[in-house]
């Protein structure tokens, strides 16, 4: 049983790794007992209460709550703030009655004299060592009840010595991990930006000094691509107060007499090391999040003319760019921005998503047979969520976008924000993208979105509308999902100036995401390396390109494509300027990375060592009796040629079959994990892809 009762205040919920008990203590209120590796024998959990009340005075402030509430005798990072009608500006929330039904779990509690009710929901996922948590408000006010803030879940941990590790980063430097002892106060990470930004992530993974293979890891993963916030607290020097959720800056939501809210769901767990917690959350992704049918099948490789061509695409060049790249073997033909209505350059286009007919004169048709009938499928880039100034949809509806009544708006790369969250604009963005892909033989489309958020607010709302951001990102998802459902076997990516969009609520509308426009192999693979973090290689596109904007280095074709051949492979040179020679070079990379394509986007990836800590960056992927090493040196030092990299997950007592090029030798699990793979990585730039097979011991 994932979830019993021991006793008639205690709930245990079992996943197969771990135990998360919840009792329900002091005043009625729900306190977490236990969270980490599993626990069996349940009757231990009868006294839960006793191991963790505090002799403190006041010792409310230390009580471990699931779910505390604005008010009382509380001071730390609380979940629910209100404001009723008359004034009163908390909640006295007291546990009313449970539910359990299969997997899921339903604390309710209730204020003490007030109808209003707060569902704290747990769901078991036991086989994929997830607890999914989430929290419903209930109204049965007479009068209106403003929700101030309404975070997801709540977490405590016991004792000290807590550290905290997230990204930092910005455009083009996504998903750079850093950890941050949590000695005094409090670590906010949260985004502003309308979406989840690429500055820190919607996430928190704290621990007390762990590795990528020791030292127990406690994570959330909340499922939002709006602005979020996740508040990490050392509570009096002796707990850690984990709050997460939707950011309570820029959130308010009004409940009428018998209406409710729901937020967003976050996805816990406790694992040994990082690379168990990456491996945990990977594994969930694969099997129960990313959208259907593409989830368990591999992505193409694409060719994305991007960087080739920028704004200036027409139908004579993509096809002279689609015939080379069809015969190195790519699947799927992509072309980027420029193809719209008047898109000559960033100024004019954004929102009519109609071919331009300058550039295309006869539609989109004879570019994309021509694409079919060379094997490949076809894609294209669009920006959904935009307007520019200069396009027929802001003629026709300047009231469209998010601005402020009176003031100037604000634009970013030429452009406004649609507001998203009105139904009418809704239905426009779906009914003209629903439009092209019912004109066009399309199968896949990445969706950008390149500008924060500056205004929450719409003409005709005076001050800022707070319900706006959150409704903005529900019609995110909303125009997704009917996407989806009306055009299944559409794939999807998800991109925002790079990795903006990368989170838990994206992963489950999106097949892949771009995780940065930065495609310098050496900062990429420190990029791709983090990302792996949370996110699954098998969703996460990269390409090698001819781009040297970004440090002004051109680095050999093989550590490049291997870099991208980590993650879901595409190719972004321009193929119309590239020898023969180098042409079949890409052609047999992408002819050795489709052999090796199951096992890097559907196996388990484990992060063997890193740049930051070793010569060498190396990565791993098994996927039953196979695996790939994919092993990295950017700068030769003292003549050494020479290295060995430990492997992991390999079973000690299997021998294994390791090929790099001509080379091949037989050596145990045992031996590869403890003594190491030998490798020859000979002067700058050298990379090695190595093969794995079990044979036969
Ligand atoms: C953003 C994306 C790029 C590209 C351009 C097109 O910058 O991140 O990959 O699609 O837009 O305008």
């Amino acid at each position: 049983m994932s979830i019993a009762m021991v006793g008639d205040k205690v709930f245990r919920l079992n996943t197969k790794a771990f135990s998360y008990v919840v009792y329900i203590g002091p005043e009625q209120l729900p306190m977490n007992a236990y969270w980490g590796p599993l626990v069996e024998h349940d009757s231990d959990f009868a006294d839960a209460a006793f191991a963790r009340e505090p002799l403190h005075f006041p010792p409310q402030h230390l009580w471990p709550q699931e779910y505390a509430a604005f008010g009382g005798l509380f001071q730390k990072e609380t979940s629910i703030r209100v404001c009723f009608e008359d004034g009163v500006g908390d909640l006295r929330l007291r546990f009313s009655h449970h539910t359990i039904c299969d997997d899921h779990l339903c604390l309710t509690l209730l204020d003490q004299d007030r109808p209003l009710t707060v569902e704290l929901w747990y769901r078991v996922r036991e086989n994929e060592n997830i607890v999914e948590r989430w929290c419903c408000v209930k109204s049965n006010v007479a009068q209106p009840v403003t929700l101030i803030n309404c975070a997801t879940a709540q977490f405590s941990l016991p004792g000290t010595g807590y550290c905290s590790t997230n990204f930092t980063g910005r455009w083009s430097g996504e998903f750079q991990q850093k950890t941050t002892p949590i000695d005094c106060g409090k670590l906010v990470y949260e985004s502003l930006y309308g979406l989840t930004g690429h500055q820190c992530g919607p996430f928190f993974a704290v621990h007390q000094g762990a590795d990528e293979t020791d030292g127990m890891v406690w994570f959330g993963a909340l499922a939002y691509s709006g602005n979020f916030k996740v508040t990490v607290e050392n509570v009096c020097g002796e707990h850690l107060n984990i709050v997460a959720g939707i950011n309570d800056s820029t959130f308010q939501r009004t409940l009428h007499n018998g209406e409710s809210f729901e937020t967003p769901h976050l996805f816990a767990g406790c694992a040994k090391g990082f690379g168990q917690m990456s491996r945990t959350l990977h594994h969930f992704a694969l099997q129960k999040l990313l959208p259907s049918p593409m989830c368990r099948s591999v992505l193409p490789v694409l060719y994305n003319s991007w960087y080739s061509t920028e704004f200036a695409v027409n139908e004579q060049q993509q096809l002279a760019l689609a015939r080379i790249a069809a015969g190195l073997g790519v699947e799927l033909f992509v072309m980027d921005d420029g193809w719209f209505r008047g898109r000559v350059d960033s100024t004019a286009g954004l929102g009519d998503w109609t071919a331009d007919s300058v550039k295309f004169p006869n539609g989109l048709t004879p570019l994309i047979d021509g694409i079919e009938a060379l094997g490949m499928r076809f894609g294209l880039w669009i920006e959904p969520e935009m307007v520019n100034p200069d396009s027929e949809l802001y003629r026709a509806h300047p009231d469209w976008i998010l601005r402020y009544a009176g003031r100037e708006p604000i634009q970013w790369r030429n452009q406004y924000i649609l507001n998203i969250s009105n139904p009418a604009i809704q239905e426009y963005l779906f009914s003209s993208l629903n439009d092209l892909l019912h004109e066009y033989h399309i199968s896949y489309l990445k969706w950008d979105m390149n500008r924060y958020m500056a205004e929450i607010g719409s003409v005709g709302t005076e001050q800022e509308d707070f319900a706006l951001c959150h409704a903005y990102t529900e019609g995110v998802y909303s125009l997704a999902r009917r996407l989806r459902n009306a055009h299944p076997t559409v794939e999807l990516e998800a991109c925002a100036s790079g990795g903006g969009r990368v989170d838990y609520g994206a992963i489950q509308y999106f097949d892949e995401f771009w995780p940065s426009d930065n495609t310098d192999p050496l900062d990429r693979l420190l990029i791709q390396q983090h990302y792996s973090l949370l996110y699954p290689p098998k969703c996460m596109r990269s390409w090698i390109t001819d781009d040297t904007a970004f440090n002004g280095r051109q680095i050999p074709l093989q550590f490049a494509i291997y870099t991208a051949m980590c993650g879901a492979l595409g190719i972004g040179v321009n193929l119309a300027l590239k020898d023969s020679e180098t042409l079949s070079a890409i052609g047999c990379y992408i002819e050795q990375y489709k052999a090796i394509r199951p096992i890097v986007q559907l196996g388990s990836c484990y992060r063997l060592s890193s740049f930051e800590a070793s010569p060498l960056q190396a990565v791993q992927y098994l996927l039953e009796n196979s695996g790939v090493v994919f092993v990295f040196l950017h700068s030769a030092q003292y003549g050494k040629s020479r290295y060995r990299c430990l492997l992991q997950g390999l079973k000690p007592t299997n021998l294994y079959s390791c090929r790099a090029g001509d080379l091949c030798y037989v050596k145990s699990g045992s031996y590869l994990m403890q003594h190491g793979l030998e490798l020859i990585l000979h002067g700058d730039w050298s990379s090695v892809l190595v093969t794995l097979e079990a044979v036969e011991g």
